[in-house]
């Protein structure tokens, strides 16, 4: 088991009591990576696992409570087949190796996204991963996996919608925390803090309905070289601002 120093956060000169509890990130740069060393797309993948393997330890020393990674959204099936087929194996690799470990950690293990659309294989690896873990506490990891925020929210307002035809419930029931609680991982609080690495000014169908009050941090870093210290960066920087939620900043300090 994994024993933290007893304060990793303060150690890192953070403010330990305001760890951001949900940390979403958008996982991008892997194929520059790769491509600035003339290696294989798949070559920054796989060095993008070693990555995450990483971030997951920090995060626990962190005590940072809950992580999203986007692993592969819905628009990356129209990449070249044989990167999807390398990524698909990548992740049921991944569910495998990683699971011993992640749970002796207390990892609990939960996936967002078509789950039903994963190859056979990767969904038996991951519903595996995600039994054993399905007690653990210590950080939940939610991989978001043939995952789109738009299609996230058709699949809610079709459980709503089936749910008003068989008189279950009234269109004017239907408000915020219902919609939450129709999402693919309704018991996640909305995630606090949003990193991209490699650039990028956009979201690219990431969690629309969860982060419309997140706070966004975007580095030029890329995936495959991201580290502690650059997650640390994120997390003070988050920990400077104030966040209004709407009201002035009077209110709020
Ligand atoms: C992110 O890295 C990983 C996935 C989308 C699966 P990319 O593969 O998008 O890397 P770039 O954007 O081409 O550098
Ligand atoms: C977002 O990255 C998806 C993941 C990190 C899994 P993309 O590389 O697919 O995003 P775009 O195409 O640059 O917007
Ligand atoms: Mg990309």
């Amino acid at each position: 088991m994994r024993t933290p120093a007893k304060n990793a956060a303060r150690d890192a000169g953070l403010d330990p009591t305001r760890i951001p509890k949900h940390i979403a990130i958008i996982m991008d740069g892997n194929g520059r990576w790769a491509r600035q060393r003339g290696l294989p797309r798949l070559a920054g993948h796989v060095q993008g696992y070693a990555t995450v393997r990483a971030m997951v330890e920090s995060a626990i020393d962190l005590r940072v409570q809950a992580l999203t990674l986007y692993t592969f959204s819905s628009e990356n099936w129209s990449r070249p087949k044989n990167e999807v087929d390398g990524i698909m194996r990548l992740i049921a690799h991944a569910a495998r190796n990683e699971l011993d470990e992640l749970h002796e950690n207390g990892v609990r293990v939960i996936v967002s996204g078509r789950f039903d659309d994963l190859p056979e294989d990767v969904r038996a690896e991951l519903r595996h991963e995600m039994n054993v873990t399905k007690d653990n506490n210590r950080l939940i990891l939610n991989l978001a996996i043939n995952y789109g925020g738009r299609t996230e929210i058709v699949d809610a307002v079709r459980a709503i919608a089936a749910k008003a035809a068989n008189g279950e419930l009234k269109p004017e029931e239907v408000d915020d925390e219902l919609i939450s609680a129709h999402l693919y991982s309704p018991h996640l609080p909305d995630p606090d803090l949003l990193i991209r690495t490699a650039g990028e000014l956009r979201i690219s169908n990431f969690l629309l309905w969860q982060i419309a009050y997140t706070e966004i941090w975007v580095t030029d870093v890329l995936w495959p070289d991201f580290s502690e210290n650059d997650l640390i960066m994120a997390i003070s920087d988050y920990q400077k601002r104030v966040r209004k939620f709407g009201k002035t900043a009077d209110q709020v300090v």
